[in-house]
Parts: structure tokens; C-alpha cells; sequence
């Protein structure tokens, strides 16, 4: 029976998974372990709202098992000796260098961790990879890790996780299904049952799917790229309706009630963002290619291709409107994270389309209710097109969204919160320039009720 976790990775993934097995197993003790110390002493922050990840329902269970048996700490090594089972839950970004530079997934810390478990470990150890990896990274770990000399045996699982930013807490308290990857010899059996008997404590035992490591390692990044491919799809036809007259969000509704498609990933927007189905479906691409698989690789990137062109076509749409010129113009972006719910804007829509209209010398104004100014001004140094440095005069953050819209020429709606639907839309319009434009990236707002009040009115694909 395991007494002692260690989780490497206090971010996304981590802290709210490892949140919530301590929460429900009391009797192991989790501790999270991150290199990063500003995240570690937020994750510690007395004032349990102040934890560095937004997520609903995230705090009251980090409030219930911190202190008891959930800790966080810089102190990996320590963290790794004690530990029976270690979880592997950082970050395995697009490599932004050499070889499979744009494609391939960055291992250099999952091989770090990897050493630095060879390199701490005194006694067996069940390592879990948690992170999202490509197909036999296992096999890579368990390389390194056998080449320690001290005679510590290791057994490697393969655990990725499936929890959606935003409704994490909600996902992981009841998970669609647990998967777990192993080796199939008896001491690799061994291993699995005992982690499907740490999820046993909360998971209904059918919903705990057990297979071998690259079915496990395969199976996460097909999920990702099959939601991703959902979207671009509705995406590509969203297009086609402007150009007919068709309705995208009649055409989700009637193709989604088919049983064989199902209703869910039909919500036409201006582009999927995130951590994970960008790099993930490119991290696939590039495994397809590397095994000479060019048709597989070529069908997967057109996903990519489309979710580009989609935001690509939104700002584009908002400059051809106001008349073909944007520059010296204010245009509000209600939101910047990549969905609601969440103050994560890896990937998000709104940072390639500002990019866009700053490249048009737009002003761009920006009030999202969780995302910080220096988030914002982060996002758009680090994607370092044109200017940087522009970038980050044209742009202002502000803290009420009515101050954010006055005198503005245009609202873009870039994230899907609940808030904006609830916002004295007479008030936003009183206070623009006229003709007020709101372009609805998320087809979020009541099109009859803002065309009553005078608004001209955009969404996607209708
Ligand atoms: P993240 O960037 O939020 O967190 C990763 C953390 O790991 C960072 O805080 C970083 O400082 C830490 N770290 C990196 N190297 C380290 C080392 N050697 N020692 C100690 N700490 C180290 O990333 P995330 O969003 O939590 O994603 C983690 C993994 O989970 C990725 O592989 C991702 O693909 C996968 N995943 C993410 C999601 C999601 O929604 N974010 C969902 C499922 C799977
Ligand atoms: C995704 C997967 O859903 C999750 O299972 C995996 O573990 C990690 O990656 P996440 O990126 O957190 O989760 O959010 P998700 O809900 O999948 O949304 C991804 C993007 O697609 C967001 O930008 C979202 O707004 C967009 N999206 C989603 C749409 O545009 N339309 C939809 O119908 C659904």
C-alpha cells in the first residue's frame, strides 16, 4: 500500500490532481514539488484564495487537505526519497530549438526528472508519468533510470491525465475514465494495481482502464487531437454558413443530436487555444512523419491549419469592417484566457488576434476577470512578432470592463465568461463611439437583444 506520493510539477496538471488525491485519501501523504519558487510559495500562501491557478472549486480542497497530508516544497529531493510512488507532471512543451523545432515535444525536463529520481532514490519506486508524453517516452525513463548501479528497481506506469482546465475539480472528483499503462510482466501488473487502488478510493473500479505503457502514451495524445479535430470541424463549416446563410449554431444543434456524433466540442469560436491540443496534435504530426507516415501526419496538421486560419479570419473580419482600417482605433477584447473559468492563457485566441490588429496599429484595450495585466503584457512579448516593444505600448488593462469599452470603436468577445452575459449592455453602448461594433469571437451574447439597442452585431458563422 502506498503511504507516500511525490509529485514533480506544481502547475496545471499537478497541484489540483494531487489536491484532490489527498483530499480523498487522507491516510497518503502528497507532496508537491516544484523548482519554481514563487509558484510554491503561492501554492502555500496563507490566504488559501491566493494559490497561483485559478479553478473552481480548486481552493476549498487544497483549503481541507493542506497541512494535513497535502504539502507543497522546493525540496525535491527530499520529496523523492521519501516517496513509494512518484508522479512526472511537467511541462513537455513544442520544441522552440533544433531538431523537430515547431513539432516535436520538449523531453529535456521530463529527463531531468528522470535523473534526478536515478540519481535520489535509495529504495523500488513506482514512477508515473502524469505529463502528456509521446509514444514510448516510457522506455526512454526507464533507461535512465536502470542506469543508476545502485540496484533500485523501478517500475514506470503511464497515468496522463484527462481533466479540462476550468472544470478540473469537477473532472477529477469524476473522471469519464481512469487510464493507466503498464508493463505487462507480473512485478508491471503489480505496479498498476497499485495505483488503480489509490483512484479506487473515489473511481468506480469500471472507470479505472488498464492497458500496456503505449496504448496508455498513444491514447492521450489521440484524445486531444480527436476533441481539437471536433472543433476545427465546426470551425471549417462555420465559413461555409456565412457564405450560405446557414446557421453554424443551428447546423452543431441538428448534427449533434445524432446520437453517432454526439452534442458536445460543436461550439463554433474564434479558434481552440490551450496548453495542450496545439502541442499535442504537432507532437503527433511529428511522430506520424518521423515514421515515414505522411498521409497521417498531413491529415492531423490540417486540424492545426484550419484553427490558424479561423483566428486568422476573425481579425480580419474586424478590420474589414471598420472600414478597412483599425489603426488609431480602440477595440476592447472582453477576455484573453483560452476559455472561461480558468486564468491560464497558454495558446489563447486573443493573443494571435491582437497580435494581428496591433500589426494594424490598433489600440487594444483588454479586461478579462482572472488573467493579470502582467500575464498580458507576458503573452504578447513572448510571441515577439513585429514588435515586442509596440506591442506592449498599444495595449491597456484595465480593471472594469465599462471603463474598458468606453470610447471604444469596437468590443471583441474573445472568452466565453458567464459575466459578460450579464453585463447593462445600454450602459457599454451609451459610452461608445457610434457606429458600435461588437464582433462575439465565442457567439456568447443575445444577437436581438444588442441589435435592439443599436449595436452592429457579428458572431461566428451565422
Ligand atoms: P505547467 O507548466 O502548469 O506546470 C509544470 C510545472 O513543472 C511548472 O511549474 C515547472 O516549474 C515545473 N517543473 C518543470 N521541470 C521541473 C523539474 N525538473 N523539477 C521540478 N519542477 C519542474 O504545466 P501543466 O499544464 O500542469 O502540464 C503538465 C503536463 O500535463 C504536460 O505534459 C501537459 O501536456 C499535461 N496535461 C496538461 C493539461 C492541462 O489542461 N494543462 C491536461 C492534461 C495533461
Ligand atoms: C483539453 C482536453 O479537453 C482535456 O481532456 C485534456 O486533458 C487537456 O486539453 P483544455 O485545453 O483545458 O483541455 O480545454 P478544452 O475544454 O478542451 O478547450 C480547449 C479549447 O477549445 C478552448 O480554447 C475552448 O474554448 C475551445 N473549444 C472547446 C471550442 O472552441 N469549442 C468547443 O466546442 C470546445
Amino acid at each position: 500500500m502506498i503511504k507516500n506520493i511525490c509529485c514533480i510539477g506544481a502547475g496545471y496538471v499537478g497541484g489540483p490532481t494531487m489536491a484532490v488525491i489527498a483530499q480523498k485519501c487522507p491516510h497518503i501523504k502528497v507532496t508537491v514539488v516544484d523548482l519554481n519558487e514563487n509558484r510554491i510559495a503561492a501554492w502555500n500562501d496563507a490566504d488559501v484564495e491566493n494559490i497561483p491557478i485559478y479553478e473552481p472549486g480548486l481552493s476549498t480542497v487544497v483549503a481541507e487537505a493542506r497541512g494535513r497530508n497535502l504539502f507543497f516544497s522546493t525540496d525535491v529531493d527530499k520529496a523523492i526519497d521519501e516517496a513509494d510512488m512518484i508522479f512526472i507532471s511537467v511541462n513537455t512543451p513544442t520544441k522552440t530549438y533544433g531538431v523537430g523545432k515547431g513539432m516535436a515535444a520538449d523531453l529535456k525536463y521530463i529527463e531531468l526528472c528522470a535523473r534526478q529520481i536515478a540519481r535520489v532514490a535509495k529504495n523500488d519506486k513506482i514512477v508515473v508519468e502524469k505529463s502528456t508524453l509521446p509514444v514510448r517516452t516510457a522506455s526512454a525513463i526507464k533507461e535512465i533510470l536502470e542506469h543508476t548501479g545502485n540496484g533500485v528497481q523501478f517500475q514506470i506506469l503511464s497515468n496522463p491525465e484527462f481533466l479540462a482546465e476550468g472544470t478540473a475539480i469537477a473532472d477529477l472528483f469524476a473522471p469519464d475514465r481512469v487510464l493507466i499503462g503498464g508493463d505487462t510482466t507480473v512485478e508491471g501488473q503489480k505496479a498498476i494495481q497499485t495505483l488503480v487502488d489509490v483512484y479506487a478510493h473515489w473511481v468506480p473500479k469500471d472507470k479505472i482502464l488498464t492497458t500496456n505503457v503505449w496504448s496508455s502514451e498513444l491514447s492521450k495524445l489521440t484524445a486531444n487531437a480527436f476533441l481539437a479535430q471536433r472543433v476545427s470541424s465546426i470551425n471549417s463549416l462555420s465559413e461555409l454558413c456565412e457564405k450560405t446563410g446557414a446557421d453554424v449554431n443551428e447546423v452543431a444543434k441538428a448534427i449533434g443530436l445524432d446520437s453517432r456524433i454526439g452534442s458536445k466540442f460543436l461550439k463554433a469560436s474564434v479558434g481552440f487555444g490551450g496548453s495542450c491540443f496545439q502541442k499535442d496534435i504537432l507532437n503527433l504530426v511529428y511522430i506520424a512523419k518521423s515514421y515515414g507516415l505522411h498521409e497521417v501526419a498531413d491529415y492531423w496538421e490540417q486540424v492545426i491549419i484550419m484553427n490558424d486560419h479561423q483566428k486568422r479570419r476573425f481579425a480580419t473580419n474586424i478590420i474589414k469592417t471598420l472600414y478597412n482600417t483599425v489603426s488609431g482605433k480602440n477595440i476592447t477584447f472582453l477576455g484573453w484566457a483560452f476559455k472561461k473559468d480558468t486564468n491560464d492563457t497558454r495558446e489563447s485566441a486573443a493573443i494571435y488576434v491582437a497580435d494581428d490588429l496591433l500589426s494594424e496599429q490598433a489600440i487594444i484595450r483588454v479586461y478579462d476577470p482572472k488573467v493579470s495585466e502582467d500575464q498580458i503584457q507576458y503573452d504578447l512579448n513572448y510571441l515577439a512578432t513585429r514588435s515586442s516593444v509596440q506591442n506592449a505600448q498599444g495595449v491597456q488593462v484595465l480593471q472594469d470592463p465599462y471603463e474598458a469599452c468606453k470610447d471604444a470603436h469596437a468590443i471583441a468577445v474573445l472568452t466565453e465568461w458567464d459575466e459578460f452575459k450579464t453585463y447593462d449592455w445600454q450602459r457599454i453602448y451609451d459610452g461608445m463611439l457610434k457606429p458600435a461594433f461588437v464582433f462575439d469571437g465565442r457567439n456568447l451574447l443575445n444577437r436581438s437583444e444588442l441589435e435592439a439597442i443599436g449595436f452592429t452585431y457579428y458572431a461566428i458563422g451565422n
